[in-house]
């Protein structure tokens, strides 16, 4: 409420907020989580909480007019449609030379994402986070994550026979057949459930296209782990839809916190000004880099170091298509869910996710989402003139990761007797190199924080989001981003409070 005070207030509800919540409060401590996207607990007139990708409604996008579809055209026709404004699940944010997405609402990205849960392997590990000490993340904080989300793996038997992931195994076979790794991908998908909608036994969900919008069912998401643990402490209070404007030192002690009430039309409808002992920024990678650069730049965080906003990268990721044969159909029915992914991580700087197109009929397409080793990094700063925070990511820094997809994809096509799709992003488009699912760094750890995220020009503010990374995981990034939590909080717990 306006004017309260209270002892930690966590901004945004991902999976570093997420985690802050769950061991502040079992260490006793009242956590109050702002949240600007809506709780989505309650279902629609057509009596679902989530849409379905194939029939985009309101609640699709955040605050748009029209849908942003990643992948925004089929056989060279445009496939956005409008919807009514309304603050939708996930967040094409258009910075000048990438469309960012995220997910809102409580439970962040958790809400949108693929629910791909991997480890990096821990040879790459040095460069991910090179200041965290390795023993600690594989022997503790790894596997308190996996646990803590409830990561599991496809039953490989039920893989290799059911319709839903032919497409997969198609990627499989042409993966092998130039000569890559292929592997298994964890997933907090309740694979146990997808093998009942498949069986026809329970209401589908993955097997219904629902993913980018939410999954209805099956998908352990923020909301079912980490978040349900949380409030049944009885110590943890979630606002959705409040934004959290100005984060400033207060007079006696603390921090004034300025928060905005939002209407599901994006209105703001009240403001509100609390004060917390302890303020942490988990805003996402995006979120959190563009308060602090505000915060900065206006002058209520002035003594912020000069490292806020830059280290920012798009872990490489990169989308393309490939046609295939009349005889290697990838099937009309498509698990949402992908499991599995190309490993050419070592040799060409690439890991190809065997992604699916879940269209429900056949177009003998592959599809794959490339996470690779682009080393371009970009730098979030403060527009005076329009009062907004800029990033100055190029389209053109993608050419590395397009050329490191290419060691994969021009391979199996030399081999299958194929080519790429030229359909998916545009009119005659290969590459998807206009946006990224996994925004990383801004307020990099042991650079514009300490070694534990704490900002120490300002006691008691701290960083415990993807912004802490510096721009690349070399895998799917949540793991790695709830692993860090986990590593950062139980040291402030232990030495802060
Ligand atoms: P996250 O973005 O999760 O949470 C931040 C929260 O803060 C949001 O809910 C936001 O609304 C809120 N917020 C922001 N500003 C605020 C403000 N000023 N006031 C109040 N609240 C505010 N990763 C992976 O490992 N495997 C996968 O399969 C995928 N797939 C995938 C698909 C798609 C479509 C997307 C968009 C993303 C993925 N990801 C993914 C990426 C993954 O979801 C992402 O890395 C994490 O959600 C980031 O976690 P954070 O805790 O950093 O922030």
């Amino acid at each position: 409420a306006n004017g309260a005070h209270v002892p930690v207030l966590i901004i945004g509800t991902g999976y570093g907020g997420s985690v802050a919540a769950l061991r502040l409060a079992q260490a006793g401590v009242d956590v109050n989580m702002i949240e600007m996207g809506m709780a989505w607990d309650t279902p629609g007139s057509d009596g679902k909480i989530f849409c379905t990708t194939t029939a985009p409604d309101q609640r699709s996008y955040w605050l748009r007019t029209k849908t942003k579809a990643p992948l925004n055209y089929f056989l060279g026709f445009p496939i956005d449609r409008n919807i009514s404004r309304y603050t939708g699940i996930l967040d094409a944010e258009e910075f000048s030379g990438i469309t960012v997405y995220q997910g809102r609402g409580v439970g962040g990205g958790s809400l949108v994402n693929g629910g791909m849960a991997v480890t990096p392997k821990r040879e790459n590990f040095g460069t991910v986070l090179p200041s965290v000490n390795p023993d600690e993340m594989y022997t503790t904080y790894y596997p308190r994550a996996n646990a803590g989300l409830g990561v599991g793996t496809i039953d490989p038997a039920w893989f290799d026979t059911t319709d839903c992931y032919q497409f997969a195994r198609v990627g499989r076979k042409h993966a092998q057949r130039s000569g890559f790794p292929f592997v298994f991908v964890p997933d907090v998908y309740d694979w146990n459930y997808m093998k009942q909608e498949a069986a026809g036994t329970a209401t589908k969900s993955a097997l219904a296209g629902e993913i980018l919008y939410g999954n209805n069912y099956g998908k352990k998401s923020l909301q079912k782990t980490y978040i349900a643990q949380a409030k049944a402490t009885g110590r943890v209070t979630i606002s959705p839809l409040h934004r959290v404007t100005r984060v400033a030192p207060a007079a006696g002690g603390g921090y004034t916190v300025v928060i905005e009430q939002l209407n599901t039309t994006g209105d703001v409808t009240a403001t509100k000004t609390v004060t917390s002992d302890r303020v942490f920024f988990a805003a996402g990678s995006v979120g959190t880099s563009k308060l602090l650069v505000k915060l900065k730049a206006t002058g209520a965080l002035p003594n912020l170091n000069g490292e806020i906003g830059k280290g920012w990268g798009d872990n490489g990721n990169v989308m393309c298509g490939r046609a295939n044969h009349l005889w290697d159909p990838t099937g009309s029915l498509q698990s949402t869910i992908p499991c599995a992914g190309i490993d050419n991580w070592a040799a060409g700087g690439a890991f190809a996710e065997v992604a699916p197109l879940p269209t429900g009929i056949e177009t003998f397409a592959s599809f794959y989402l490339s996470i690779t080793k682009n080393p371009n990094r970009a730098q979030f700063s403060w527009n005076a003139a329009t009062s907004t925070v800029d990033l100055n990511w190029q389209t053109a820094w993608k050419q590395p990761s397009i050329d490191m997809a290419k060691t994969i994809f021009d391979k199996i096509n030399s081999k299958e007797g194929t080519i790429y799709r030229t359909d998916l992003f545009g009119v005659y488009k290969i590459w998807g190199d206009h946006l990224t699912y996994h925004p990383l760094g801004g307020a990099v750890l042991n650079k514009a924080t300490d070694n534990y995220g704490r900002l120490t020009a300002y006691p008691g503010l701290y960083v415990i989001d993807g912004s802490l990374i510096p721009g690349n995981t070399s895998v799917n990034p949540f793991v790695t981003i709830t692993a860090l939590a986990e590593r950062n909080i139980e040291k402030i717990i232990t030495t802060d409070l």
